[in-house]
């Protein structure tokens, strides 16, 4: 394999890391893995961690969120260890880091771990949807924190970021001049227009998705914690050359395969963000343009790396943000990925049973695949679920999808509409839920 040339890179910047957990705070990893996770995100962000330490709390302090006294240990430290930045685990609100980097001297940038989040998502946005984005989160972010000495994300949110920012590495050094003449009026002049310019790139997407739902192929979102191996097992499933890299966030943007089932039906899988702990819901919000191609899915397939010591809790932290973006409603195949690492394939079948619906697969060796699709095939095509929805007579292509492909068990004539009752295929839950009925959710997708 030739590798590009790189050119000269300025100096590797230098972060220490900060953690802290706070008693009665439910928290979904312990913190030593949590901190192992954000050494993880500031390798992937292209930063030396150079030390880190951590500290229990009751509470966080009003003004430096950690202790007095932990305040002048992390100063020594970051003069011992020659640190450029400092990285909270936590999220810190802007005076929290305001008064930490005036503690620290103001040698040192104080950052928390929504910073290096963002600097990630700038360093792979590959669209233009997720370049407005990122530069979006990124201004809204950097509003309340306006100061002279903030220069890291006044460089970074300026153009300067996304793949340009990211050629040099993290994009977290620099002096960041440019940015700091910009005043809060011209970020909010910034705000409206980005906002403005995604709102016409989400247009030309909705209509696309309108065409694609039209040509009644199924669509399915790939999930999953960062790293699970979505991109791999949509290379697998299509054969498509999606970007693979052993890194966090590989993905920002939904890419977009055509697969062909057993059965001979085809389907749309989508590849999505990777999702993390900690994620603020904000900057979940941000990427709507994934996010949305989920919560508009036809089935989900849920991505876990069987073989990560945090599997569970990862599981669990993707179905909360599923909860958060409203998706929780579409059916789900769990997918126990990388079982070609498990020294015993029982184990996997032991693991599987833990997990409702799911498929044991390696993404990277085909193990499992055939299994996958024909369950995929059975949800989308042989599983029919109980709904109820009222519809208009407007809505008359539904009804009459509804008599064509479900089966109508009860239907009640109103005036301006129908009442229908019975079961619809996993497929076309999508395009009805808008018209569910309040008073009876969809039930248990087990039934067939
Ligand atoms: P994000 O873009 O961060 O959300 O990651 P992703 O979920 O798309 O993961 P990706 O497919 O990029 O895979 C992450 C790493 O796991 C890569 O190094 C893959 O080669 C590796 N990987 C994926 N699937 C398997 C598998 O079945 N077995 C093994 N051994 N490694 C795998």
């Amino acid at each position: 394999m030739t590798r590009k040339p790189v050119p000269t890179k300025p100096p590797v910047e230098r972060a220490f890391l900060v953690g802290v957990e706070i008693r009665n705070q439910p928290s979904l990893l312990v913190l030593e893995d949590s901190m192992a996770e954000l050494a993880l995100l500031s390798d992937t962000a292209g930063l030396k961690v150079v030390g880190e330490t951590s500290q229990r709390l009751d509470s966080p302090n009003t003004e430096t969120y950690i202790g007095t006294g932990k305040v002048e240990e992390v100063k020594a430290l970051v003069e011992e260890t020659l640190a450029d930045v400092v990285i909270f685990d936590s999220e810190l609100s802007p005076r929290h880091q305001r008064e930490l980097e005036l503690r620290f001297g103001n040698t040192v940038r104080v950052i928390d771990r929504t910073a290096l989040i963002l600097d990630i998502f700038a360093q792979h946005a590959s669209t233009r949807e997720g370049a407005l984005q990122v530069e979006l989160a990124q201004h809204e972010y950097r509003l309340p924190r306006l100061t002279r000495a903030w220069t890291h994300l006044a460089r970074q949110a300026g153009g300067a970021s996304g793949r340009s920012g990211s050629a040099g590495g993290v994009g977290l050094r620099g002096p960041g001049e440019t940015q700091l003449e910009i005043d809060r009026r011209e970020i909010r002049k910034r705000i409206s227009k980005l906002k403005d310019e995604l709102e016409k790139v989400r247009a030309h997407r909705e209509r696309y998705r309108a065409q694609r739902k039209r040509s009644q192929i199924p669509t399915i979102s790939l999930v999953g914690y960062t790293n699970a191996g979505k991109s791999t097992l949509l290379n697998r499933l299509a054969r498509a050359n999606v970007f693979v890299a052993n890194q966090l966030f590989a993905t920002l943007d939904p890419t977009t395969r055509r697969v062909e089932l057993p059965g001979g039906h085809g389907a749309l899988f989508t590849d999505t963000v990777g999702f993390i702990q900690k994620l603020p819901t904000t900057l979940v919000a941000a990427f709507r343009a994934t996010l949305e191609e989920i919560s508009q899915a036809d089935l989900l397939l849920h991505i876990v790396d069987i073989t990560h010591p945090n599997a569970m809790a990862q599981w669990q932290s993707v179905n909360q943000t599923l909860i958060e973006i409203e998706a929780n409603h579409i059916p789900v195949i769990t997918v126990l990925n990388k079982i070609d690492r498990l020294p015993d394939p029982e184990f996997a079948r032991q693991v599987a049973s833990e997990f409702p619906n799911s498929v044991a697969v390696s993404a990277l060796n085909g193990l499992g695949i055939p299994d996958l699709l024909r369950e995929i095939e059975n949800e989308l095509f042989e599983k029919y679920i109980p709904v109820k929805v009222r519809l208009s007579y407007q809505q008359g292509q539904l009804i009459s999808l509804f008599h064509e492909q479900g089966q109508v068990q009860r239907i009640e004539h109103k005036r301006g509409g129908v009442s229908i009752e019975g079961q619809l295929p996993g497929r076309l839950l999508a395009a009805f839920q808008p018209f569910f009925s309040s008073d009876i959710p969809p039930s248990d997708p087990e039934q067939e």
